[in-house]
């Protein structure tokens, strides 16, 4: 059954909290997981929902959770912080009259599945519940709340591991804090929660005024435990990078990808790769990165924010927010930098760096070289040990090499300058001035050959 999922359905996400346990300046939502801050995920969620924008209570660290939020969500402050159910109320001057149902989830619990929220949508509106509380089954409770029933089944209370009797403890059904709301019910409801012991405002003890009441409590229960990971401490959130891991290495696999170690393949969320494409061990893939077909990725290589076409060999290197079309191989131990731009079939061996720089189809740089600031054409030749001097200690200056040409060994390019269409350069030259298309220059400063140009 399609969803619909338009006023109808309002989403509500808490991020409020300190996050007191992860003992750390930053806000607990914007520590990184898989590569981006742990918000995303949430903000994500709510974006493939289809409903409207959602509602992101932030409090503690406010601006910086709203910064990294952008226009993502509609924040609304909390202050002070008082409960989860004190967070929801605020949400309730922008939504009330608005919806029929309100979901609400934590920004902390970074890992549910879309098909997760999905069915707990739908499983609330058959049953027209009241409320619907997504659970689940763990050995290990983690301090989550424990769904309490009755002895017919029904759900009467959730309880917070603190005020749990020792049998309460036992129970191993746990509340996710996810979940869907008759919105009406929750705005009338919401400002008569109880103070509890600790001085809060529970959002869970809805479900024991709606038990009093006589509502429709429903609860689904969340299939892979793993998706209920809540991340209170650093220990939490490496649990939770370790899951994510396996779930985007796994899909890539699924999708075509060969892994040779999942065990040591770091790829984050954001990242695409195509199908017949090879990751050696030890490869690191993060932000943005794009990886075509049939490429063979690594040993120990990092890429970062980079577009890879097809058929690329990358060996042993790093490459940073830089752009390679097709048949591009590099490495071993290349570095590729901001800006670089390689066309198709370049060839970059060892010890080479590309920064700011277009190298034209075609153009070889075999070893000890660097290229920063520079035009380089097609089927270029560059010597070992050659390198662009694109700065003077103030400013960086361009470099232009034309197609075809032979920069020697070792040969110096003080910038700016321009090297001529299938312009030579002798072997140790320091090449002040431009040269000339088909001239060979050669010596310190370098000079034109006679009778070199054609
Ligand atoms: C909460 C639930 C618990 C559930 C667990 C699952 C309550 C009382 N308890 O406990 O039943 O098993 O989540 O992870 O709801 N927040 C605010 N404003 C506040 C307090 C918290 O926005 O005043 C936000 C936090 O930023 C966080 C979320 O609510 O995203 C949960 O807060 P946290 O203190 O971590 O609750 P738990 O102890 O994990
Ligand atoms: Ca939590």
């Amino acid at each position: 059954m399609e969803l619909k999922v338009t006023d109808e359905l309002a989403v509500v996400i808490l991020a409020a909290g300190q996050g007191t346990r992860m003992k750390s300046a930053l806000p607990k939502v914007l520590h990184p997981l898989g590569g981006k801050p742990m918000l995303m995920y949430s903000l994500d969620l709510a974006a493939q929902l289809g409903a409207a924008l959602p509602v992101l209570v932030v409090g503690h660290e406010a601006e910086a959770v709203r910064q990294t939020a952008q226009d993502r969500a509609r924040c609304v402050e909390q202050s002070p912080q008082l409960g989860t159910g004190h967070a929801v109320l605020q949400a309730a001057p922008l939504l009330q009259g608005h919806c029929q149902q309100v979901i609400v989830f934590h920004a902390d619990m970074p890992l549910f599945r879309l098909e997760t929220l999905r069915g707990l949508i739908e499983h609330h509106r058959q049953r027209q519940a009241t409320l619907t509380v997504l659970t689940v089954e763990a050995n290990d409770p983690r301090g989550f709340g424990r769904i309490v029933r009755d002895e017919s089944g029904r759900i009467i209370g959730i309880v917070e591991e603190q005020d749990a009797t020792p049998a309460q403890r036992a129970i191993r059904e746990l509340n996710t804090a996810m979940y869907v709301f008759d919105a009406g019910w929750l705005w009338a409801r919401l400002p008569s929660l109880p103070l509890s012991r600790k001085g809060e405002y529970y959002l869970t003890d809805l479900v024991m005024m709606a038990a009093r009441e006589g509502c429709i409590i429903e609860s689904v229960l969340c299939a892979d435990a793993n998706e209920a990971l809540g991340i209170n401490t650093r220990v939490h959130l490496a649990e939770a990078e370790a899951i994510l891991r396996q779930r985007i290495n796994t899909e890539l696999m699924l999708a075509g990808v060969t892994l040779l170690d999942p065990a040591t393949t770091f790829i984050e969320a954001d990242v695409k790769v195509e199908a017949d494409t090879i990751i050696y061990p030890n490869t690191h893939l993060q932000d943005k990165t794009t990886i075509g077909r049939q490429c063979r990725i690594g040993p120990n290589t990092i890429i970062r924010h980079s577009t890879i076409g097809a058929r690329c060999k990358i060996e042993s290197s790093v490459v940073e927010e830089a752009t390679l079309e097709d048949e591009v191989d590099a490495g071993p131990f290349a570095h590729i930098r901001q800006g670089a731009y390689l066309c198709q079939g370049v060839h970059m061996g060892n010890f080479g760096e590309v920064k700011n720089s277009r190298l034209g189809p075609g153009t070889k740089m075999g070893h000890f070289s660097y290229i920063g600031d520079a035009l380089v054409g097609a089927d270029v030749n560059i010597g070992c040990g050659a390198i662009t001097c694109n700065f003077d200690g103030k400013t960086k200056h361009k470099t232009i090499i034309g197609d075809g040409a032979f920069i020697g060994s070792d040969t110096m390019l003080r910038a700016p300058v321009t090297i001529g269409k299938g312009a030579v350069t002798g072997a140790g030259s320091v090449v002040t001035r431009d040269v000339p298309d088909g001239a060979t220059v050669f010596g310190v400063p370098a000079r034109v050959k006679p009778d070199s140009q054609v």
